[in-house]
């Protein structure tokens, strides 16, 4: 039927292929830090690039925008100023990126007047979603296709201004998160995660049991950790979040932010 035409520019890659699921790329999907050196198939490539394109937006805003890296010279920057040797021994970074230059391009282009909407924490939050949800897109597709994936958060907090300049980011983008992605080279035992009682609430947030279910799981991670074989640590879930809230405490993202023409006004 005429009304009937789908919209789309798939070219065939998403047909499923040496046997990996939805299923399986959701529950069993870990952080892969080793990857070998050989390339990334490009019909893989593509399947990613076209996942990435159909990610849900506000508004169907698309505020974000991505940069697929395999540029050695510039993965290689990005490990100097991140610290993560993943962005070089990748063979592939994706810069997962906020973006508000595109629609102020186009109101531009139009004769419009642009609304700064990424001036309020909406918008920031608009923006940061949009491109969060991306990436989340790309790893599902990556790891369909047997790929590995690791996000690289310190891509955002490392040195925001290096990174924009490296990356040519024009004002109202800034860079969400990066994700490495390869052929895996080990695959790590699996990070047990919150129980269901504590991530999924029934109905309503639940106003007390938080406590006991909260120290289970702290004990839980201890347990994983000490069993880890050659790479067995003390390390607990509570003390580890906290240190790592402490070390965010000294990072300074709206100073950064505003540098980006992020200018949170309300
Ligand atoms: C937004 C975000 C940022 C992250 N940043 C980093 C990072 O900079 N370096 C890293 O090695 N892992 C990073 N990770 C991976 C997490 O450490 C990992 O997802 C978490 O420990 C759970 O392990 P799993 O992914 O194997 O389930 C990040 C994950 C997310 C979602």
């Amino acid at each position: 039927m005429e009304n009937n035409i789908i919209y789309n520019n798939l070219n065939g890659a998403v047909e499923p292929s040496k046997g990996y699921s939805v299923a399986k790329s959701l529950l069993q999907r870990r952080s892969v830090r080793r990857y070998e050196r050989e390339p990334i198939p490009e019909e893989d490539l593509q399947f990613i690039r076209e996942a990435i394109g159909n990610t849900p937006t506000s508004y169907n805003g698309q505020q974000y925008s991505v940069i697929e890296i395999d540029d050695q010279n510039i993965k290689e920057q990005l490990e100097a100023i991140t610290g993560q040797k993943q962005m070089k021994t990748s063979n592939r970074v994706f810069a997962f990126l906020s973006d508000f230059n595109k629609i102020k391009v186009a109101a531009k282009a139009k004769g419009l007047e642009y609304v700064d909407f990424q001036n309020t924490a909406d918008g920031l939050i608009v923006g940061t979603v949009d491109a969060a949800l991306a990436m989340m897109s790309a790893i599902v597709a990556a790891e369909s296709r047997g790929l590995g994936c690791c996000p690289i958060g310190y891509a955002r907090t490392a040195d925001p201004e290096a990174i924009s300049k490296l990356l040519h980011l024009p004002q109202g983008v800034y860079l969400v998160c990066a994700l490495a992605v390869g052929v895996p080279r080990e695959m790590p035992q699996m990070k047990p995660k919150q129980p269901e009682n504590l991530l999924i609430f029934k109905n309503q947030y639940p106003s007390e049991g938080l406590e006991q279910p909260l120290l289970d799981y702290d004990q839980l991670i201890l347990d994983y950790h000490r069993s880890r074989g050659d790479n067995a640590k003390e390390e607990d879930w509570i003390g580890k979040m906290l240190e790592y809230y402490a070390e965010g405490m000294n990072y300074s993202m709206l100073a950064s932010l505003k540098a980006r023409g992020y200018a949170l006004e309300k």
